[in-house]
């Protein structure tokens, strides 16, 4: 028996592969997180920040936790036990909205879309209409649901709430959307936004960064909710001092803080274009290769990962282990109901069409081992074709 799976390559949502730069940056030696290093650090993370949410005005704040820990800091700094929110669920991160608001006592109403459809702004805006002027807190959703591979429409559902519920919050998880595709606090008018160190910052898990509009900030300083970890006004208190007021997480900051030095100078723009080229080669492989994508409407596929139906006959986690055992490709799972029904390959922020490449090859080896009539190198070639339709850059 010869070993062909001697290196590890992560094609998952995050966290994802993370660049030589990065994991070096993220050995560092400690600092001390109240002296002016860890402020010279935190203020370029902040500030910079607002580049990267596209905010003049808004807060950016560094939680040390995940991304869940972001959507809990948001829920518990604005809404009031009893206060009612409207959580436009499109996978099971929009049920992990449902269960934070639940946990602190918010009244929720859930609108919900089949599996692989992304948010539609008339079904929104039907059911806006229910609530009385003043009567709804907050409306939550994600822009990249990463359970489905769906991006929403974020810019035309912010809109909506803001026309037909103006003093309502919008809350957006864009953990997993940020940097893949473009988000605009300002413009569209956010009031929260959270991020997450894992996910298009190539960076390990461990830091959310949480964006707040002025808005907002007057909701969580009114704010009855208990919270202790996750207090803004805390946090802002003592970012205004460079300090975060608990014992960050040092080594992810150092990676951020390198992160962001790749992040602006490849340029946020050419980011969401590397993203957008990512998904379509893979779409096209996946196509070729005989199985089916969840998202059929390539608009709101999303850009950090595509979720993939097996072709007739083939099991989704026995694809997934010959994946990975034999060739050392490891796809994300199916979350949720879709469990065992689907899986996905990502191609969120350290990912390059080399990447792209093995995953394609590798997906038709084992699709041809577990009995498919796959041809041998039609999704690569699928793949290669819609990359030869761009002129990369020469470094
Ligand atoms: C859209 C979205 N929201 C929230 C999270 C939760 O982040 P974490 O697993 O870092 O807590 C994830 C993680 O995959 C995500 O993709």
């Amino acid at each position: 028996m010869v070993n062909l799976a001697i290196k590890e390559l992560l094609m998952i949502p995050g966290p994802t592969m993370v660049p030589l730069d990065i994991l070096l940056a993220q050995a560092g030696q400690m600092i001390n997180h109240r002296g002016p290093s860890f402020k010279q650090i935190q203020d370029k993370i902040v500030t910079k920040g607002r580049d990267l949410f596209k905010t003049k005005n808004g807060s950016v704040f560094i939680l040390t936790c995940s991304g869940t820990g972001g959507m809990e800091a948001a829920v518990v700094n604005t809404i009031n036990p009893g206060e009612q929110v409207l959580v436009l669920k499109v996978g099971e991160f929009g049920e992990r909205f449902v269960k934070i608001c639940k946990a602190f006592g918010a009244v929720v109403d859930v609108l919900s879309v089949e599996p692989g459809q992304a948010l539609q702004p008339t079904a929104v805006a039907k059911q806006l209409a229910n609530y009385a002027p003043g009567n709804l807190k907050a409306v939550l959703f994600q822009q990249n649901e990463t359970s489905t591979g769906v991006l929403n429409p974020v810019k035309e559902i912010a809109a909506l709430i803001r026309k037909q519920s103006p003093d309502t919050l919008v809350i957006v998880d864009s953990v997993s959307g940020l940097l893949t595709a473009d988000l605009q606090m300002d413009a569209w008018d956010l009031d929260v936004v959270c991020a997450g160190s894992q996910k298009a910052f190539m960076t390990a898990p461990g830091v959310a960064l949480l964006a707040v509009s002025s808005r907002a900030m007057k909701a969580i300083e009114a704010c009855k909710n208990p919270r202790f970890y996750f207090d803004l006004v805390a946090a802002k208190k003592f970012l205004e001092t460079g300090e975060t007021p608990w014992t960050p997480a040092i080594s992810v900051i150092y990676g951020m803080d390198k992160a962001y030095d790749l992040i602006f100078q490849e340029g946020v723009e050419n980011i969401f274009k590397r993203h957008e080229l990512l998904m379509k080669a893979t779409r096209a492989g996946v196509r070729a290769t005989g199985c089916k994508l969840l998202v059929t409407d390539e608009r709101v596929a999303s850009r950090a990962v595509t979720a993939i139906l097996p072709p007739e006959g083939v099991d989704a986690e026995a694809l997934r282990k010959e994946v990975k055992n034999k060739w050392g490709v490891v796809f994300a799972a199916g979350q949720g109901a879709l469990k065992g029904k689907i899986f996905r390959i990502t191609h969120l922020g350290y990912t390059d069409p080399k990447d792209t490449f093995a995953a394609l090859a590798c997906l038709e080896m084992a699709l041809r081992s577990l009995g498919s009539p796959v041809e041998l190198g039609k999704g690569v070639a699928a793949a290669q074709e819609a990359f030869m339709q761009v002129e990369p850059v020469v470094a």
